[in-house]
C-alpha cells in the first residue's frame, strides 16, 4: 500500500527522488570526524528555536507595559512556560556554540574555497541573519539589558554622517526605545528574520550538494568521469546526478552511514544541553544578564552595558576603537572580513593537515585572538582590557591579512589523490 501510494505522490512530485538525491544516496566522504556534526546540530537548534518559540509567542505579549510581566506569567505560571522559556534562551547561546564550531570547521579544513565559495556566503548570509534575530529577541523579555543593550546597539546608527540621528529614530519608530521599537523588533523576531533563515539554510544545502561535501583531508571525492578503475570507484549506489558526471570514491551514501553518526551527535548534544538548562539556565549569568531580571528604566543604567557572550568579539572590537563611527566601520569589517575569506585564502591545498606551519600558527592565533575579544567583550571596560582588545583585533584582522600574503605561495605538502587517513 504504501508503495502504491508513494508512486502515487512521485507522479505528482518527485519526493523519492529528492530523497535519494539528497540523502539516500548522497555521496559523502568517508572520513567525517568530530567536526562534521555541527551542521546538522545547527539544524536541530533551528527546529527547537521556531518550536519554542513559537509557544512562547501563544503568552508572550509585545507591548512596553506588558512584555516583562509576561515573561514572569510564562516561568510562574504557564504549564511548563520556564521550560519553554528556557529551552528558547539556552537554545540562542546553543546555536552559537553549534554554529562558532560549524564555522571553524570549515576554517581548517578550507571548505569555503573553490568550488564552494557561495556555500560559504551563505553561511556568512546565516551568521548575519541569526546575529540580527538574536539580537531582537533579547528586547523582547524588556528587562533592563534588553534596553540598554538596544539603546548602546541602535545608538552606533547614529555615528552615520549626516542621515545618522534620523537614521536611529527610523530603526526605533521613536525617539526613544519604546513600545513602538519592541513591536517592530518582536514581528522581524517571529516572523520574517525566522523566515530569511531557513530560506538560507534551505539554500545552504542545495549548494552544499551542487559542489558535494569537503572533508578533513581535502581531497575530492569527485573524479573526472572515466578516469578512476572500476575496482577503486565506490561500491555503493549513488544518485545518477552525480555518478553520470563524475566517478565517486572514497563515499558513502549519508543515510544510513551519516544518519546514524549525527544521531550520536545529538545525543551528545542533548545531555549537555540538557545539563545546561536544567542546572544553569542562566549560565552564570552569560545567556541571561543580572540586570535582564529588572524591567526595562530608562532612567536606570545598569553598571556595565554588556552583550550576550556571543557577540563579544565583534563588540570588543567595537569598543576598543576610539571613535564611534571609526569603531562602528571596524566592526562590520571584521564582519566583511569572513564574508571575503574565500578570496584571502589563494591556496588550492584546502586542509590544515597538508598545508604550512605559518598557516597552523595563523588558524591557532586567530582562536586565540577570537576568545580573547569575545572574554573581553562581556567585561567592564578598563585601559588594561583595552590594550588586550587592540593585541586581540590586531590578531584578527592580521589572520585574513597574512593569509593573503603567505597562500599564494605557500610550503605545502602534496595532497594525496585518494584518502589515506
Ligand atoms: C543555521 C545555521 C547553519 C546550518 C543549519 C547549517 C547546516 C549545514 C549542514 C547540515 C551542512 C552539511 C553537514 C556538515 O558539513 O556539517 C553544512 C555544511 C557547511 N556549512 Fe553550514 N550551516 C549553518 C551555518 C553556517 C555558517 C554560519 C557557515 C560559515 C559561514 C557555514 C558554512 C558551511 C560550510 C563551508 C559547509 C561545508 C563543509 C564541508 O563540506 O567541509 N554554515 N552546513
Amino acid at each position: 500500500m504504501f508503495e502504491n501510494f508513494m508512486a502515487w505522490i512521485d507522479k505528482r512530485l518527485p519526493v523519492t527522488d529528492a530523497w535519494n538525491k539528497h540523502v539516500g544516496q548522497y555521496p559523502a566522504p568517508k572520513n567525517f570526524n568530530f567536526w562534521y556534526f555541527f551542521g546538522s546540530l545547527a539544524m536541530l537548534v533551528l527546529v527547537n528555536q521556531i518550536l519554542t518559540g513559537i509557544w512562547l509567542t501563544m503568552n508572550y505579549e509585545p507591548s512596553g507595559d506588558g512584555a516583562f510581566a509576561s515573561i514572569e506569567y510564562i516561568m510562574r505560571d504557564v504549564d511548563y512556560g520556564w521550560l519553554l522559556r528556557y529551552m528558547h534562551s539556552t537554545g540562542a547561546s546553543a546555536f552559537f556554540v553549534v554554529v562558532y564550531l560549524h564555522m571553524f570547521r570549515g576554517l581548517i579544513y578550507g571548505s569555503y574555497q573553490k568550488p564552494r565559495e557561495l556555500l560559504w556566503i551563505f553561511g556568512m548570509l546565516i551568521f548575519l541573519v541569526l546575529m540580527a534575530e538574536a539580537f531582537m529577541g533579547y528586547l523582547l523579555p524588556w528587562g533592563n539589558m534588553s534596553y540598554w543593550g538596544a539603546q548602546v546597539i541602535i545608538s552606533l546608527f547614529s555615528a552615520v554622517p549626516v542621515v545618522g540621528e534620523e537614521l536611529a529614530t527610523w530603526i526605533k519608530g521613536d525617539y526613544v526605545i519604546s513600545g513602538a521599537t519592541l513591536n517592530r523588533f518582536f514581528a522581524l523576531h517571529v516572523v520574517a528574520l525566522p523566515l530569511v533563515l531557513v530560506v538560507l539554510v534551505f539554500l545552504h544545502i542545495l549548494a552544499l550538494h551542487e559542489v558535494g561535501s569537503n572533508n578533513p583531508e581535502g581531497t575530492d571525492i569527485k573524479k573526472p568521469k572515466g578516469s578512476v578503475k572500476e575496482e577503486d570507484k565506490s561500491k555503493f549506489e549513488f544518485h545518477k546526478h552525480y555518478t553520470d558526471k563524475y566517478d565517486i570514491v572514497d563515499a558513502i551514501p549519508f543515510h544510513p552511514y551519516y544518519s546514524v553518526k549525527d544521531i550520536m551527535g545529538v545525543a551528545g548534544f542533548l545531555i549537555l544541553f540538557c545539563w545546561v538548562m536544567f542546572f544553569y539556565p542562566e549560565g552564570g549569568g552569560y545567556f541571561i544578564e543580572a540586570p535582564n531580571f529588572e524591567p526595562a528604566n530608562g532612567l536606570k543604567t545598569p553598571e556595565n552595558i554588556v552583550p550576550v557572550w556571543y557577540f563579544g568579539p565583534f563588540y570588543t572590537i567595537l569598543r576598543v576603537v576610539p571613535d564611534k563611527l571609526l569603531g562602528t566601520i571596524t566592526m562590520f569589517a571584521a564582519i566583511a572580513m569572513l564574508f571575503a575569506l574565500p578570496w584571502f585564502d589563494r591556496s588550492t591545498v584546502k586542509s590544515f593537515r597538508y598545508r604550512s606551519k605559518l598557516h597552523l600558527f595563523n588558524i591557532i592565533q586567530f582562536a586565540i585572538s577570537f576568545i580573547v575579544l569575545g572574554i573581553l567583550g562581556t567585561m567592564a571596560a578598563s585601559d588594561l582590557a583595552n590594550l588586550i582588545g587592540r593585541i586581540a583585533s590586531l590578531g584578527y584582522f592580521g589572520f585574513f591579512i597574512s593569509l593573503w600574503f603567505y597562500s599564494k605561495n605557500e610550503k605545502t605538502k602534496p595532497v594525496p589523490e585518494r584518502m589515506t587517513k
